[in-house]
């Protein structure tokens, strides 16, 4: 008898034939600068672990005493019986470290997007959001039911022209939605005209900092980068990627997250994160606020590895921070360069659609600060030696 989930199956070989699926490799230890994937020891290349906090001692002290303290789970949703003191005091660390009024913590990031976005606004009023905004942006903006328009990817003139025509019909209330670091590109949002504009139009900017925070402003994120504490009106984040920790974040005003844990589904019906989880988060923030070298190197060797990377023939698309993509365009030739890598000790990942438009496949590099010059070194003679060998450079 045939599976009546057979057309599945199917669907799932014809995206393997077209090189469109996910190659799930195991590391064997800790996420850090050094790992061991599927057996062979490599270079990451491909973690958001950008400040190699993941297996930081302090973090992995701070998850062992919380454990002590508060047990393996939180036991139940926030809203119920979950939000315990010290995820309390990860809120007020999130409020101090984005110099903000206050903060809150989501399950993920992911959770924030989803499920915020979709309660900020009502019918009647409007979402402008970038084109080249994370899913879970889309996705929160799809869940929405206000009315949406979509600018060109950073195009501050398409974003005037959409502004300029919600003025003309008559919006009252609208927000304009961005990612702070774009994931897939590594550019940066012009965020100081973006909220120029906003300001000017009267619209309330959202920024998503996941792959700002621990970056950009000295680690602060992108409100600092581009001095704009006190004006953007929503900045949400993670802590899933340089905090080297896991969950979501939100920082506003008192009034804002006073109305986000009340209103977004994904918090109020989902179960609080781990109480260790929240210790290591907390760890994380202070060591980014009180250790700057950290962020100080990784963008040394981000600076580094583009210029070399480039000067071998690579194009690097728009890239401004640690994500440093290889374009190569065709899925299939990324996935081999990726195997190709692997086999030389380097695990990057290929990027291919529905991440990136068909056409645009690239192997995207992540540096991390616990990489070293001699790490580059080895990488960019690997991708010298295969990008002779494919045809590429
Ligand atoms: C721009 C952006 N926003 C949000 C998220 C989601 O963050 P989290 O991993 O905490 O769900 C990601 C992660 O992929 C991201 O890249």
């Amino acid at each position: 008898m045939t599976k009546k989930t057979e057309y599945l199956q199917k669907k799932y070989e014809e995206m393997k034939e077209e090189g469109l699926t996910w190659k799930i490799r195991d590391l064997e230890g800790p996420s850090t600068a050094h790992v061991t994937v599927d057996g062979k020891e490599c270079i990451m290349l491909a973690s958001n672990n950008y400040l190699d906090l993941a297996n930081h001692p302090e973090l992995r002290k701070a998850a062992k005493e919380a454990v002590d303290k508060y047990g393996a789970g939180a036991g139940s949703d926030w809203s119920i019986a979950g939000t315990m003191d010290i995820h309390e005091e990860l809120w007020d660390k999130i409020a101090e470290f984005k110099e903000t009024e206050a903060g809150m913590t989501y399950q993920t990031g992911f959770a924030v997007n989803a499920g915020l976005i979709p309660q900020l606004l009502e019918k009647g009023d409007l979402l402008i959001s970038d084109e080249l905004n994370h899913g879970s942006i889309i996705d929160g903006v799809r869940l929405s039911r206000a009315d949406k328009m979509i600018y060109g990817h950073s195009d501050m003139g398409e974003l005037e022209d959409c502004l300029k025509q919600a003025q003309e019909e008559g919006y009252e209330r609208m927000f304009v939605i961005t990612d702070g670091v774009f994931s897939m590109d590594g550019d940066i949002a012009k965020m100081d005209e973006i909220q120029d504009l906003a300001d000017e139009y009267g619209a309330m900017t959202y920024v998503d900092d996941a792959h700002g925070e621990g970056i950009l402003g000295d680690g602060r994120g992108i409100a600092r980068e581009f001095n704009l504490e006190d004006r953007i009106d929503v900045e949400m984040g993670t802590f899933s990627k340089a905090l080297g920790g896991f969950g979501g974040m939100l920082a506003g005003d008192e009034g804002l997250i006073n109305y986000a844990y009340n209103t977004s589904r994904t918090w109020l019906l989902s179960a609080a994160f781990p109480p260790h989880v929240a210790a290591v988060n907390i760890k994380a923030l202070d060591l980014v606020m009180e250790e700057t070298e950290r962020v100080e190197k990784l963008w040394d060797l981000t600076e580094y590895f583009k210029k070399e990377i480039e000067s071998l023939g690579y194009d690097t698309g728009r890239s401004e921070t640690p994500i440093i993509p290889a374009m190569i365009g065709d899925s299939r030739k990324a996935q081999k360069l990726a195997d190709r890598l692997y086999d030389e000790g380097i695990f990057a990942l290929a990027i291919v659609y529905p991440m990136v438009a068909k056409g645009q496949a690239r192997i995207r590099n992540q540096i991390n600060a616990g990489m070293d010059y001699d790490d580059l070194d080895y990488i960019l003679n690997a991708y010298e030696k295969l990008g002779k060998e494919m045809d590429l450079i």
